[in-house]
């Protein structure tokens, strides 16, 4: 009975660490996922959650029950403070709709599956029609999440490879010339896999054109903190789409700034136009997630959710962790700068920009798009035993003191042939 199933070829990202753990070579090194490691390669536990989690662990009072379907209340709360800012108008007038997610891939699956079927524009349009615009490139897992919810996802113009910068004039002439209304995906921060943000002045042009064109804005912000290493900072566009009544949703994920990749903990917020009963209300809007949540998962999980709320909900917690973004964010920040003067320095290697190698620096986040063609990465993993994805990307987050020299030596090598 399954005789017509087709072999689905292994996800580009994980099949990369896959390879990675399978290999000998003492050199290795995995730039491939997304994840942080410290200085030693070695996956970071946050001291901030290694506290929370002993907190939880004496607390007798915590039992096994479903949670509300909606998640953790006292995550919920604080979860979209976080993203929107403390004082929100948006969150006091109620208007704010938030449930707990699966990450940041459930938060952006449910936030597609809503508009899919509410988005007014939308109505009685074809899944051909229903098109989600996403930044050129965008994660890997966009595209099949949309895919998977009936939706069609088209490319916009992002990036420009040619200054392995923001394609920043394309970009503002699609928003111009895009249908009113359309749906927009935008990377809050630190933008995957680019590393390549708008300014905040960017960030204001754009703004203004979503506000004349009507446009979506649906967030994704799956690295708040790790951009700058400032939680508030990377709110910043969000805040100011929220600010010029942009209508907009926002995905988060606790994977990366909180470290908590295997907890699956993240978060949707919908900002509806009214509080409460009435058309357009967030009461009905919440409504309507309940019921896509219950029917996917019923009711979400505890664990990464009560160490979260604790983080979120104590002040000194909170302090702690803000230190430990600024822990990861700064060797980022500082792996950036060692590979660049190696790269200027030491290898004098030929640059696939017009500007040197100034773009390993300047961008933003866990990645570097480095300009390398698909026949360089090849040569990384299969020379090197570098793993990295095809389209040039290295997560600076792999990283470290010990092997800098190394990834610098077989970029240099690579470029070279
Ligand atoms: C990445 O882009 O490497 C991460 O977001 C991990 C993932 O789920 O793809």
């Amino acid at each position: 009975v399954f005789h017509s199933t087709p072999y689905a070829p292994p996800d580009a990202i994980f099949a990369l660490t896959a390879g990675y753990q399978q290999d000998k070579f003492d050199k290795k090194v995995n730039l491939g996922v997304g994840a942080y490691r410290d200085n030693e390669g070695k996956p970071f536990v946050l001291p901030v959650v290694r506290k929370a989690k002993q907190i939880l662990a004496s607390d007798d009072s915590i039992d096994h029950e479903y949670l509300p379907i909606a998640g953790l209340p006292s995550f919920v709360s604080a979860t979209s403070k976080l993203i929107f800012g403390a004082d929100s108008r948006a969150i006091k007038e109620d208007r704010v709709v938030t449930i707990q997610t699966i990450s940041g891939t459930g938060a952006n699956h449910y936030g597609g599956a809503f508009l899919q079927r509410f988005y007014e524009p939308w109505l009685g349009k074809s899944k051909e029609e229903k098109k989600i615009y996403v930044s050129n490139p965008t994660w890997a897992n966009h595209k099949a999440i949309f895919n998977s919810v009936g939706l069609t996802p088209v490319d916009y113009p992002y990036y420009d490879s040619s200054t392995i910068g923001l394609a920043l004039s394309s970009f503002l002439d699609f928003l111009r010339t895009a249908p009113a209304q359309s749906v927009i995906l935008l990377h809050a921060c630190a933008h995957n896999p680019t590393g390549v943000d708008p300014t905040r002045d960017e960030w204001k042009e754009i703004a203004k054109i979503f506000k004349e064109k009507g446009h979506f804005a649906f967030f994704d912000c799956a690295y708040q903190g790790f951009a700058s290493g400032d939680l508030d900072n990377d709110a910043w566009a969000v805040r100011h789409f929220v600010s010029e009544s942009i209508p907009l949703l926002v995905c988060q994920s606790y994977a990366k700034n909180a470290g908590l990749y295997g907890e699956r903990i993240g978060a949707l917020n919908i900002v509806a136009s009214h509080a409460g009963d009435v058309e357009g209300g967030a009461a009905r809007i919440k409504s309507q997630l309940l019921i896509l949540q219950r029917q996917e998962i019923s009711n979400p999980p505890t664990f990464g959710a009560r160490i979260v709320s604790l983080i979120l909900n104590d002040e000194k917690l909170f302090a702690e962790w803000k230190e430990d973004i600024e822990t990861m964010a700064h060797r980022i920040i500082a792996m950036r700068e060692r590979l660049h003067a190696l790269l200027v320095d030491k290898y004098k290697t030929p640059a696939p920009g017009p500007n040197g190698w100034d773009h390993v620096v300047k961008q933003i986040g866990m990645f570097t798009f480095t300009g390398l063609n698909p026949t360089q990465c090849k040569a990384m993993v299969e020379k090197g035993h570098i793993y990295m994805t095809a389209n040039g990307r290295i997560s600076m987050a792999g990283i470290n003191d010990k092997n800098v020299e190394w990834v610098a030596e077989c970029i240099d090598k690579a470029i070279r042939g």
